[in-house]
């Protein structure tokens, strides 16, 4: 390393570098202001090329993964009859609407005892639950709303007798519903707290939902290159798909989608494409192909005991999924299976002899249905949920990623044979 000790010449090389960088950074672009450092472009300045691409994946669940919650975008029921989570006969939880936001309101016997804030909004397509700040740290709200019932349930994991306003959440779920939020007091290098150390973070380095950069990495370079350049079409200074094998793809996604088991070396916001797994994670000790993986939040390891992952070398999360694409054109909740058979039908025809042997029901459309009988819904047991009154645990329903024939569903063709 050059180290320039003469006061005289270190002034001489200021006066020459430091306009310069100014003069560059004015030609450039704006001032970056991304929590994440200066690597990174305003998000929106990726529209200005990507139209297309940007407007539609604003609208995805990604993008709403997490979000300030305002009063336009909170979901549920907030009249009178519908808006309070009963725990007994004198305790209740009250989601009350008041000039500064939403709040769940702990009453006993009609007495305010405690309450918090709707700060932060996790999720989107299925449920939503929420944070409230108090200080430096973030504490989950006993009740959230859940779509498939189009109501209120307890916040997953909670008990539906005792409400509870003290979870603390910590810097763990923002890193796979956010694109960024930092620790504070933390030593150089040293992202997580030790043992006993309490995670405090820092709030305004939020950066809400998954966003270009969270997939794709750093891009300030790439912008101002292109900015710069508009003649080029061919894409500088950003990881190209062209460049990545089936593992660095799959590990793309896996980083949050491959369940939260797993020894963390580093923190996931630091993951790029290009890496890989095995640099964030310590392997689990028990072999993964006989694992009964959760339904919730584990597609990858599900998909890798499918026969489909299994035979086929090529197969990723994009052979099906369009990560700018809302999966379904409707409600946040609804499907849209006939278009997902279709990319079962890219590998799967009459013509390849590898076509579903299935006796058809009458009336039933196969090609429209592969989903329902090949990946059918199942109970999370990772997470469920009760409703107000009830004893009961609702059940989270997800799709399996585990491609297979599921016997009960249906007759086979050739069953006859077989007994
Ligand atoms: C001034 C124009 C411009 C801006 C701004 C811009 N890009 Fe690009 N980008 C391009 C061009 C040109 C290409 C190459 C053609 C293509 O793939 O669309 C490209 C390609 C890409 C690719 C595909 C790489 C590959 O080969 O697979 C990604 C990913 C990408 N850009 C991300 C971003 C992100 C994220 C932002 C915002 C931070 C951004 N771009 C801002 C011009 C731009
Ligand atoms: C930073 C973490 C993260 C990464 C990286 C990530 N996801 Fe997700 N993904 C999530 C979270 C969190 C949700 C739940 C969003 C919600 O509904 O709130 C989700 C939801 C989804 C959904 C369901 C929502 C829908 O619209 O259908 C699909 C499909 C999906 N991800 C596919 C992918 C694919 C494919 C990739 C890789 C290209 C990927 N994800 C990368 C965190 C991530
Ligand atoms: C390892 C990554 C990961 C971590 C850590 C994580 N989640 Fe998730 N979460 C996901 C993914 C992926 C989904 C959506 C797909 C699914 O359910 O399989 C999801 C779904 C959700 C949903 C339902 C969203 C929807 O509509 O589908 C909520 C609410 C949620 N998570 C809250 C949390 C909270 C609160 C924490 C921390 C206690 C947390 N998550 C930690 C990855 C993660
Ligand atoms: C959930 C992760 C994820 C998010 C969020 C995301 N992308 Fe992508 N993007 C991908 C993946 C994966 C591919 C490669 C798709 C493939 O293999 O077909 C891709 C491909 C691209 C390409 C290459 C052209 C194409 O369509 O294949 C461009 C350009 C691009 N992304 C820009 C963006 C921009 C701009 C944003 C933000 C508005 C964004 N991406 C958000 C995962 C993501
Ligand atoms: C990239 C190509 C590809 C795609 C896409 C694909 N498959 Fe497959 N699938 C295969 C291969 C290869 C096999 C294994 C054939 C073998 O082992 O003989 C297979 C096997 C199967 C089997 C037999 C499983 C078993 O346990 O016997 C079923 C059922 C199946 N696929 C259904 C589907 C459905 C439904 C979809 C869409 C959701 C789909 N496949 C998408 C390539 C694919
Ligand atoms: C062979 C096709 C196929 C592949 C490959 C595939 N998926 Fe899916 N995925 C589907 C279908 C079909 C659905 C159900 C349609 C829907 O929920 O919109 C789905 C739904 C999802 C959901 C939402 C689950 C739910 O019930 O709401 C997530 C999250 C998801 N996929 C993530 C992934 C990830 C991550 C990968 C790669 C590890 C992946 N998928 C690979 C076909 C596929
Ligand atoms: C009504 C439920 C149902 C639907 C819809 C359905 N399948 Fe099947 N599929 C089955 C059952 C059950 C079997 C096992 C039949 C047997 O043992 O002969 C099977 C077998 C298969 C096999 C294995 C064939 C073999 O040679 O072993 C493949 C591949 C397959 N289906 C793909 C598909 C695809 C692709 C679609 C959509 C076009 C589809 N299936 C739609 C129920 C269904």
């Amino acid at each position: 390393m050059l180290i320039i000790k003469n006061r005289k010449i270190l002034f001489a090389l200021a006066t020459v570098f430091v306009p310069i960088i100014f003069l560059s950074q004015c030609i450039n672009t704006a001032p970056r202001t991304d929590p994440r450092g200066t690597a990174y472009a305003e998000e929106h300045t990726c529209r200005q090329c990507h139209q297309a691409i940007y407007d539609s994946a604003l609208l995805t669940a990604h993008f709403n993964a997490s979000a300030a919650a305002t009063l336009q975008n909170v979901p549920g029921h907030f009249n009178t009859g519908h808006n309070s989570f009963i725990y007994d006969s004198i305790t209740r939880v009250q989601i009350e609407k008041r000039e500064s936001g939403y709040y769940q309101v702990l009453y006993k016997n009609d007495i305010a005892q405690e309450s918090g804030r709707f700060d932060i909004g996790f999720g989107f397509r299925h449920a939503q639950t929420w944070l409230y700040w108090n200080n430096d740290q973030t504490y989950e709200l006993p009740v959230s709303y859940y779509r498939a019932v189009n109501n209120w349930g307890t916040s997953p994991g909670f008990s539906a007798t005792i409400p509870n306003f003290n979870r603390l959440i910590g810097v763990d779920c923002f890193e796979c519903h956010s694109s960024y939020i930092s620790t504070k007091k933390k030593a150089a290098g040293d992202y997580f707290s030790k043992a006993g150390e309490p995670e405090l973070l820092e709030k305004s380095s939020l950066v809400y939902g998954i966003d270009c950069q969270r997939c794709h990495g750093p891009a300030a370079q790439h912008a101002d290159y292109h900015v710069q350049h508009p003649d080029i079409k061919v894409a500088k200074y950003i990881v190209s798909k062209q460049s990545l094998n089936q593992q660095q793809k799959l590990d793309a996604c896996a980083v949050c989608h491959s369940g939260n088991d797993k020894r963390k070396l580093r923190s996931r916001f630091f993951f790029r494409p290009g890496e890989l797994l095995a640099d964030y994670f310590l392997p689990s000790l028990s072999p993964d192909s006989s694992r009964a993986f959760d339904v919730h939040g584990n597609q990858f390891n599900l998909l890798k005991q499918s026969k489909c992952f299994l035979g086929s070398n090529s197969m990723t999360c994009a052979s099906c999924h369009n990560p700018h694409n809302r999966s379904t054109n409707g409600a946040p909740g609804a499907e849209n299976i006939a278009a997902y058979s279709q990319k079962c039908m890219g590998c799967h025809t009459e013509a390849a002899g590898n076509f579903c042997t299935v006796d058809v029901v009458p009336g039933l459309l196969l090609q429209d249905n592969c989903i329902d009988c090949h990946m059918p819904k199942q109970s999370s047991n990772a997470i469920s949920f009760q409703l107000s009154g009830s004893t009961d645990l609702s059940a989270y329903l997800l799709r399996t990623h585990r491609i297979a024939i599921y016997n009960n569903l249906t007759r086979r063709k050739n069953e006859s044979k077989d007994h």
